[in-house]
């Protein structure tokens, strides 16, 4: 597998290999790469005959006060990882070779209204600098095919947007969140728990469990289960950003009788803070028992 650090090196050995007749997918990440991520290049690997990787901690998507000057980076063993998993080329260039204005004089791309949900309402601007930089990522590598993981719901969900919006000739594809034994959504961020934290962390996602058995026996105040579960989380020691049930097609509040539906939550555990969704059909039959 080839590094590269230089954004004109990264086109011009992705335009060869298009005009070569290959294939070229695109895996973008922070490094740090567990399976979840390796995952995604198996994914990629599948729809592609090249695959490109990117490691770069964006300073962009993160809010003053933010982790970025912990955030784990390991890249000599990632570069192993993604050797080992079939990677052909490696993007990880420095923040001047990304962004070569000053950060504050940066055109942004945002899409509009959703990036302000969710977890843009507890991390104001976060998803305009993932939205600019996966842009960027974009234009840089100009691939074929672009892979995202369905843990980050809503990061996934503007990606997909962005993508109808500005026209990139760009197929988004998602894959399944990977998860510890114990449930838990892997994540760069578990490594900031302790081990009694991390089992204490695999409650998230049997909250979520609790719920989809409750919303799949009829259950249709959907606010009162919100609501009961923030507080069940609370209780076992999370501090709760949100709960909600939402549309899977637009991201809008689900009420009664809504059927494709998402349970998207955030809550913050010592120092990580920890999301997770559930993806779900409703058969549209109400139970009346
Ligand atoms: P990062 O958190 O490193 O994640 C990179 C990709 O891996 C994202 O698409 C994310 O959804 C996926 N991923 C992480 N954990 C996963 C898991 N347990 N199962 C499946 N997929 C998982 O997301 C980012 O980086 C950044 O915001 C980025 C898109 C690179 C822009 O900077």
């Amino acid at each position: 597998m080839q590094t590269i650090k230089n954004k004109a090196k990264i086109r011009a050995t992705t335009q060869r290999w298009k005009s070569e007749g290959e294939i070229v997918a695109f895996v973008p990440t922070m490094g740090n790469l567990h399976e979840g991520h390796l995952k995604l290049i198996d994914s990629a690997r599948q729809h592609a005959s090249k695959v490109v990787v990117s490691i770069f901690v964006n300073p962009t998507q993160f809010a003053a006060g933010e982790d970025i000057d912990n955030y784990p980076r390991t890249l000599e063993q990632d570069s192993t990882l993604l050797a080992e998993r079939g990677a052909d080329l490696l993007f990880a260039p420095d923040n001047g070779e990304v962004y070569d204005t000053t950060l504050d004089d940066q055109t942004v791309v945002e899409v509009p209204g959703l990036s302000t949900l969710l977890c843009g309402q507890t991390r104001p601007g976060h998803f305009v600098g993932v939205t600019t930089v996966v842009a960027k990522l974009f234009n840089i590598v100009q691939p074929d095919v672009a892979i995202f993981g369905e843990k980050d719901f809503q990061q996934l969900f503007l990606i997909k947007k962005m993508v109808i919006d500005l026209d990139y000739p760009i197929k988004i594809i998602g894959v399944e969140t990977v998860r510890e034994p114990s449930g838990l959504a892997m994540s760069s961020r578990n490594n900031y728990l302790s081990d009694q934290q991390r089992q204490q962390a695999a409650l998230v996602y049997q909250r979520l469990q609790g719920m989809l058995a409750s919303l799949q026996a009829g259950q249709q105040d959907f606010r009162k289960l919100e609501e009961n579960a923030a507080k069940i989380l609370e209780r076992d020691g999370f501090s709760v950003d949100y709960v909600s049930i939402r549309r899977s097609k637009d991201l809008q509040e689900a009420s009664a009788g809504d059927t494709q539906l998402v349970i998207l939550t955030a809550a913050r555990l010592g120092p990580a803070r920890l999301i997770d969704n559930i993806k779900l059909e409703l058969s549209g039959t109400i139970n009346l028992s």
